[in-house]
């Protein structure tokens, strides 16, 4: 067997063996091997729905979805079909505490086994956060930034008043407001200047309930697919709900691959009936034509072949909401929920017509402490939530190129092949990357030195084209003593253990037997940091940048494809209660140590397994998906909600992971990828190859101009990623968060926004021949054509395969750069062309920003940044430097682009006369038109001067 092909057979042989979750490696490996002579399975793709719990089989959602408490129970159950009542114990400027007692229960508030904190912060978030007294739970940590961790005065102080049955806090800085109710106790939280009708109600409908710690032990042991987990704690399920009065959908809570508006998981129960009591019931007509039954799951899960219209949960999850509504008086309303919570959780939703929308969330462990977001713009809601848990941090310029990935380039020719293809063809890529079989035995930071013999000089050659490399690194250990890194692991202790908290945990992944690092200890950490010193790592170069794949993290062999949930971690906490967040410390080591390796500038690693939080670490991308037009389409929405729950860094594998693309699909894929935040083609080991010039001429050429259109971008992307980083707001935006007060657009998933200015409909049908597009109020112009459309319209446009309906939205200016160049590196100092897209009133705005690319100078006390304001009106162009509502111009000692302005392209202008002139400078300039289009041809001013050009 060749080197090659003894390859794919242990890798995928090993993923089919954990199809039946007890397979041997050899077993695996045959069946495989065998699979792959007869091309037999080739495809045969299916979602093993039997592989995975739902609310039925999981016992905590079972018992908290909508039962009554046994009676047995009741001594160990708050809330939970009883009403729960509220007693104040305590007020200051910082907090309100109270205890939690079920009504009617003997003992009462002297005995309360629950506490509640309300507190509120400086964003406007206020926090509700429920705890045992006898048994505190789980802290999560590194999950919030280290103020709102740590730093009291974080807390924004309180105004307090008490009266009958009820607590008012304002908090002073932001004038939001929180209401809460006694018996039966609750919260009803007010934005700021908000009239009578809160944003959100925790508790309206009696949702609440904590499962307490019990003395006596007890036989609790569940077991699922033959794994039993052995639950020594007993039950400690929490649950709450939070209605959204205002709103008519809710989007969040990922990872899954579904519609982006959430669609009911339940019908509207009768007034009296389990949680949706209370309220006016919705008449019949306002209901739910159709519920998905199942709510949707958070419990990050190596999930096999997903499917395409699912509410189950994939690889990440991020405990987050957003409620969106607007009024009969056309006021729009956004306000959100995070449930600070890493443990297996639940929810359901019910969108009710007037009553808006309510959701009930279930956790398997943890503590209830939910930060109640006011909004009331999306906006306002995501810099609400990213000053909870950080905002994107800034990438490395040339992260936002294009990736060529698959599982796997074979050897160091092929890597070589691949990237003179991509210079053969005249197509700009920044990174190349090297999946699994690149390693020595999966031993991860190891090469395969049959056939990578001399990696350095591999990636020394990528670098001297301005390129780099990606090689995967998972966070499973190969067992075996003759590898360093495991031994040394070993030895310090540093892996998860077994259930008796001694033995090292010992599960299956792609090398066989394995360990799992304990990433949850920051000592660990500290140790895998170090690891990507260029020393440690051999063959590494600062050009080599990391993956990290698997980290949800997938077991082969353990149940649900992951690790038990009596495993135990750092300080003796169970794998149940930072299940989903472990991803997420790994991914934070693995960036901690290429910001090391490289001087402190940026580091990029790709994950798959996410938590709340990691949109400060680095990107993430949907993981295996398949090479059809459905999965396509979905990308959309998935990336959308992704983008809305503040991780905005991520795109989904462009071609689809499992199955071949025709060249039909691949085409448009790539069209879409131009926009996705992370864009990376990506294909399985059986796939056929498909580098992008392997699709006929013609196909190449529309993939050229979609890759180089991606590249022309770059410095519009770069200033989005930018106010991400300042903002939280996303770079790919669905329609409703730019026009909140358009109900066509609230569900709207086959277009989107790039930042304020362009708004893409991309195909996404096989063999389209036009779509519908729909414009929302505002001037737009055709990108292609110039044609100026008034908005709001929908209207169908003729497609081609090269075209993609893309339109300017009047009153913005964004800036690209339009030579075609091999990669980011090699576009430095290229020209500018700025785009001018006027409204009605022949006015526009828009900013540039720029650094250095690659370090944090841009953060320090130098501010060694650019931002300039560009602004349209009167038929004049101006450029200045960017005030503090832009988020200043940065320090002109520290940093200054240089690059010249070669075209300044305006949609829309009134004036017609030929020539523009610069009064600073003197000059005079052609202006030639277009169709509608006027040019300021080559004013070859540097954006970072200031001046005006009019047109005569
Ligand atoms: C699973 C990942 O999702 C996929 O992208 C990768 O190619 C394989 N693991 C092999 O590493």
């Amino acid at each position: 067997m060749s080197v090659d092909r003894r390859h794919r057979a242990m890798g995928t042989g090993a993923r089919r063996g954990r199809r039946t979750g007890t397979a041997t490696a050899t077993r695996a490996g045959w069946a495989l091997a065998l699979c792959v002579l007869a091309r037999a399975c080739a495809r045969g793709r299916a979602f093993k729905g039997q592989d995975f719990k739902t609310c039925e089989t999981s016992s905590f959602c079972a018992r908290l979805r909508d039962g009554v408490a046994r009676d047995d129970d009741r001594n160990h159950v708050l809330g939970h079909g009883v009403d729960v009542r509220a007693v104040v114990r305590s007020k200051s400027a910082r907090v309100v505490e109270l205890d939690v007692v079920n009504v009617g229960a003997v003992g009462e508030e002297g005995d309360a086994r629950a506490r509640v904190a309300v507190e509120a912060f400086g964003s406007g978030a206020i926090r509700v956060r429920v705890d045992d007294v006898q048994k505190p739970r789980y802290v999560p940590k590194d999950v919030l930034v280290r103020e709102v961790e740590f730093d009291v005065s974080a807390r924004a102080l309180l105004a307090v008043t008490e009266s009958a049955g009820e607590v008012m806090i304002e908090a002073r800085e932001t004038g939001a407001r929180a209401r809460v109710r006694l018996q039966p106790f609750a919260v009803e939280v007010f934005a700021p200047g908000s009239g009578s009708i809160p944003s959100a109600v925790f508790n309206k409908r009696g949702g609440f309930a904590m499962e307490l710690a019990r003395e006596e032990s007890g036989e609790w042991s569940e077991t699922f697919n033959g794994h039993t987990d052995t639950r020594k704690g007993g039950p400690t399920g929490v649950a709450f709900d939070v209605t959204f009065p205002f709103a008519s959908d809710v989007y969040g809570i990922p990872e899954r691959a579904t519609s982006l508006s959430l669609k009911s998981t339940r019908q509207y129960e009768s007034a009296s009936k389990g949680w949706f009591k209370g309220g006016g019931a919705a008449s019949e007509s306002e209901r739910n034509e159709s519920t998905l039954g199942e709510p949707y799951r958070m419990y990050n899960l190596d999930v096999f072949e997903y499917l395409d219209d699912s509410p189950f949960g994939l690889y990440g999850s991020i405990p987050m909401m957003t409620a969106h509504g607007i009024s009969r008086s056309s006021e729009t309303i956004t306000s959100g929920v995070y449930f600070h919570n890493p443990s297996e959780m639940y929810v359901d939703v019910n969108v009710d017509g007037s009553n808006g929308v309510h959701t009930k969330w279930m956790a398997e462990s943890g503590a209830i402490d939910v930060f109640i977001l006011p909004g009331t713009t999306p906006g306002k809601v995501l810099q609400q939530y990213t000053a909870l848990t950080g905002t994107t941090s800034m990438p490395p310029l040339f992260s936002l190129g294009y990736h060529q990935c698959r599982w796997n380039y074979r050897d160091e020719n092929d890597v070589k092949e691949v990237d003179k293809g991509f210079d053969e063809h005249d197509i700009p890529y920044d990174v190349l990357w090297l999946d699994i079989e690149h390693t020595d035995g999966k031993r991860y930071m190891t090469w395969d030195k049959a056939v990578f013999p001399t990696p350095q000089r591999m990636i020394e050659d990528l670098s001297s084209r301005g390129r780099k490399m990606v090689t995967i690194v998972d966070p499973h250990v190969k067992r075996d003593e003759a590898y360093p890194i495991y031994k040394e692991a070993k030895d310090k202790g540093f892996y998860v253990k077994k259930n008796d908290g001694n033995t090292d945990f010992d599960g299956w992944c792609w090398p066989g037997s394995s360990s799992y690092l304990d990433v949850t200890n920051p000592d660990v950490r500290e140790w895998w940091a170090g690891k990507f010193s260029l020393n440690s790592y051999e063959g590494s170069t600062k050009d080599l940048y990391i993956w990290n794949d698997m980290n949800e993290p997938s077991v082969f062999n353990g149940p649900e494809i992951t690790m038990q949930k009596d495993l135990i971690h750092h300080g003796g906490v169970e794998h149940r209660d930072v299940h989903n967040a472990f991803g997420m410390y790994y991914h934070m080591a693995t960036a901690e140590g290429l910001k090391r390796r490289n001087d402190g500038n940026r580091p990029f690693v790709l994950s798959r397994a996410f938590f709340a939080g990691t949109q400060r670490v680095g990107p993430i991308w949907t993981g295996d998906n398949a090479a059809d037009w459905k999965h396509l389409a979905v990308s959309l929405p998935m990336v959308l909600t992704l983008g809305v729950s503040g991780l905005t860094f991520s795109g989904a594998d462009v071609g689809g992971f499992f199955g071949n693309p025709d060249a039909e699909l691949m085409t448009r894929w790539y069209q879409v990828g131009t926009y996705y935040p992370f864009f990376r083609g990506h294909a399985h080991l059986e796939t056929k190859r498909r580098e992008p010039w392997l699709f006929g001429e013609e196909n190449t050429a529309i993939i050229r101009d979609a890759i180089r259109e991606r590249y022309a971008l770059l410095p519009y992307i770069y200033t989005l990623f930018e106010e991400s980083h300042r903002t939280g707001a996303p770079v790919m935006r669905p329609l409703w968060y730019e026009f909140p007060a358009d109900a066509d657009v609230l569900k709207t998933q086959d277009a989107f926004m790039l930042g304020t200015a362009m708004l893409i409909r991309p195909v996404l049908e096989q063999g389209a021949k036009s779509v519908s597009v729909y414009l929302p109020k505002g001037i737009w112009y055709e990108k292609r054509s110039g044609v100026r459309h008034v908005g709001p319209k929908s209207f169908d446009v003729a497609v081609s395969l090269s075209d993609v309906p893309v339109f300017l939205r009047g009153g913005t200016i964004f800036v690209r750069k339009d030579r075609a160049r091999r990669s980011t590196t090699a576009m430095r100092g290229d020209p500018l062309t700025v785009i001018v897209a006027l409204d009605e009133n022949g006015r526009a705005s828009g900013t540039y920003y720029a650094d250095d690319g690659e370090s944090y100078e841009f953060a320090s006390k130098k501010s060694a940044f650019m931002r300039r304001r560009l602004t349209f009106s009167n038929n004049e162009f101006n450029v200045a430097g960017a005030g503090a509502e832009d988020g200043n111009a940065g320090d002109a000692k520290s940093f200054i682009d240089h690059s010249l302005i070669e075209r300044v392209t305006v949609h829309g202008l009134s004036a017609t006369g030929d020539v523009a002139t610069c009064a600073a400078t003197r000059d005079s300039f052609d202006v030639v038109r277009v169709g509608a289009v006027a040019n300021i041809r080559r004013p070859n001013l540097p954006i970072s001067r200031d001046f005006t050009i009019a047109v005569q």
